[in-house]
Parts: C-alpha cells; sequence; structure tokens
C-alpha cells in the first residue's frame, strides 16, 4: 500500500506541519535532513504532542518521544514505548506512506 501525504518542499526545515493521516491527525518534520512523519497522538493516554529540541513532547502529562525514532524518552508511556512513526519514502519530491512494501 502507498499513499501519498504532503509535498517534501512543504515540510519545515523547524518545525512541524501538521498534515491529515487517514484521518488523524500526524506531524511532519526533518531530523538531520531526513523527513519523519508521526501520528499525533501520545501512547499515554492521546494528548497532543509538539516538536521542542528533537522531542516530542506531550501536552497533558509531560512525556517525551525522541524526534527520530519516536520512543519514549521520559514520563508516562501508556501500553507503548514509541510514538507511532509511519513509514515512509520520498517518491518524485512526495513524502509517501508505504506498507508491507
Ligand atoms: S497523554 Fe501524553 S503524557 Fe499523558
Amino acid at each position: 500500500m502507498k499513499a501519498p501525504l504532503c509535498k517534501l518542499a512543504d515540510i519545515p526545515g523547524s518545525g512541524a506541519a501538521r498534515i491529515d493521516f487517514f484521518g488523524r491527525e500526524a506531524l511532519v518534520y526533518k531530523v538531520g535532513g531526513q523527513p519523519r512523519t508521526v501520528v499525533n497522538t501520545c501512547t499515554h493516554l492521546g494528548g497532543p504532542l509538539e516538536l521542542n529540541n528533537g522531542q516530542l513532547v506531550c501536552a497533558w502529562h509531560g512525556a517525551r518521544f525522541d524526534a527520530a525514532s519516536g520512543d519514549v524518552v521520559s514520563g508516562p508511556r501508556g501500553t507503548c514505548a514509541h510514538a507511532l512513526v509511519v513509514p515512509t519514502r520520498v517518491e518524485d519530491g512526495v513524502l509517501t506512506y508505504v506498507y508491507g512494501e
């Protein structure tokens, strides 16, 4: 399965952009120049995440996730130790969701 998410040019050089990911909000941003896509839902109780100094920080109870890997750095984690990092690749300048390929 593949689905276009956004143009690579629409991902900011710093900070994150918000995109639709099959009806849910996702954050797209760059780490070391490489695009990352993470579903904007904390694994603790579903709070929103903000990109801050290389980490995704939950506004509700302060969980912190590594922005590159999605791994929990600190704070409550709920049942999963990673933020939901979406598998992607760039095809013809478009950030593309890829699954099962
Ligand atoms: S919902 Fe994110 S830390 Fe609790």
